[in-house]
């Protein structure tokens, strides 16, 4: 099994990278920091401790990030994920700090010690605003060469028309993201927004979820937090479109990397703009630092978020 630290914003997608994260059987998830972005940093951190006793995840903590982005100011996601990052349902245990934060230490400094203290390459997963990572590689460059894959979801490639002309993981923090793409990490993987935004809770999907997940509560909880999604990115995406699952994909890409196509070229960042710069058709001459995913094969994705949303419901 790949083992994996998930650096989120939890966050309703952020919420179903955890689950797939936690159950996936190729995955062992060693531990989850939390940043400011879909919501303040107190509350991401609430939100991961929240679902990962509703999914009744064990032996996984969670260690609290940055506050805020390197440079930029704070913002948050609120229009999409409500005020608590976790709008939408009232099925959410209280947190219980003591059995699933860690105070004694912070993000940085976990995660430093989870990568080095495993005893082969860790993948990091990143799915919120790149503060935390663009920090660890600053402070200590040197796990560069002990992550065998970075898998971020972040930015938009190949703006189409009806495309958003920035996304929001990648506009909130651009310095952290300039770390993060000249950091020498062998391989970082991109799931950009235009591709996470093919993968969309249906309701079809809904329907298998109410099938395939045999507690009931535990179905209810997932079905609320995808119809409040599916209902904040209602006017952008159309009425009945579904709810967008952009953080699990880049989860999924760790272990189903066969159901993606990507193309290896140079991507660095538009700090001004908060914007990534992908050369699609390596125009520059620059050498390739990065995968960007241009599909994915939602089909696939599914079966193995399905999976994991039965064996949670388990526990
Ligand atoms: C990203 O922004 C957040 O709202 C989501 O959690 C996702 O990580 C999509 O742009
Ligand atoms: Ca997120």
């Amino acid at each position: 099994r790949i083992p994996v630290w998930l650096d989120c914003d939890v966050g309703h997608d952020d919420a179903m990278a955890l689950i797939l994260g936690a159950y996936h059987p190729d995955i062992r998830l060693l531990g989850v920091s939390s940043v400011s972005g879909n919501a303040p940093v107190e509350k991401t951190t609430e939100n991961a401790i929240r679902v990962i006793q509703a999914a009744g995840i064990a032996g996984v903590k969670v260690y609290k990030g940055a506050a805020k982005p390197l440079v930029k100011q704070v913002r948050h996601h609120t229009k999409v994920h409500g005020a608590s990052g976790l709008d939408g349902t009232d099925l959410l245990p209280r947190a219980d700090y003591e059995q699933y934060f860690c105070a004694d230490t912070n993000a940085v400094n976990a995660m430093y010690a989870a990568i080095m203290g495993s005893s082969g390459p860790v993948a990091l997963v990143a799915v919120g605003p790149l503060t935390n990572v663009g920090l660890l590689l600053s402070v200590y460059p040197e796990v560069a060469t002990r992550i065998r894959t970075l898998a971020i979801m972040g930015g938009i490639v190949n703006m189409g028309s009806n495309m958003p002309s920035s996304e929001f993981n990648i506009s909130s923090d651009p310095e952290a993201a300039h770390i993060v793409f000249g950091a020498g990490i062998e391989h970082v993987a991109l799931v950009p927004l235009n591709v996470t935004l093919t993968v969309l809770a249906s309701h079809t999907i809904i329907e298998r979820i109410n099938s395939a997940v045999p507690n009931p509560r535990f179905a209810k909880l997932i079905t609320d937090l995808l119809g409040f999604s599916a209902s904040t990115h209602a006017h952008a995406l159309g009425k009945d479109a579904g709810a967008p699952l952009h953080d699990p994909v880049a989860m999924a890409y760790l272990v189903m990397r066969g159901a993606f196509t990507e193309k290896h070229v140079r991507v660095d960042v538009d700090c001004v703009n908060g914007k990534l710069q992908c050369d699609m058709q390596s125009a520059q001459g620059l050498p390739a630092n990065c995968w960007v995913a241009t599909s994915v094969e939602s089909s696939r994705f599914w079966t193995a978020m399905m999976d994991a949303y039965a064996q949670a419901s388990a526990r």
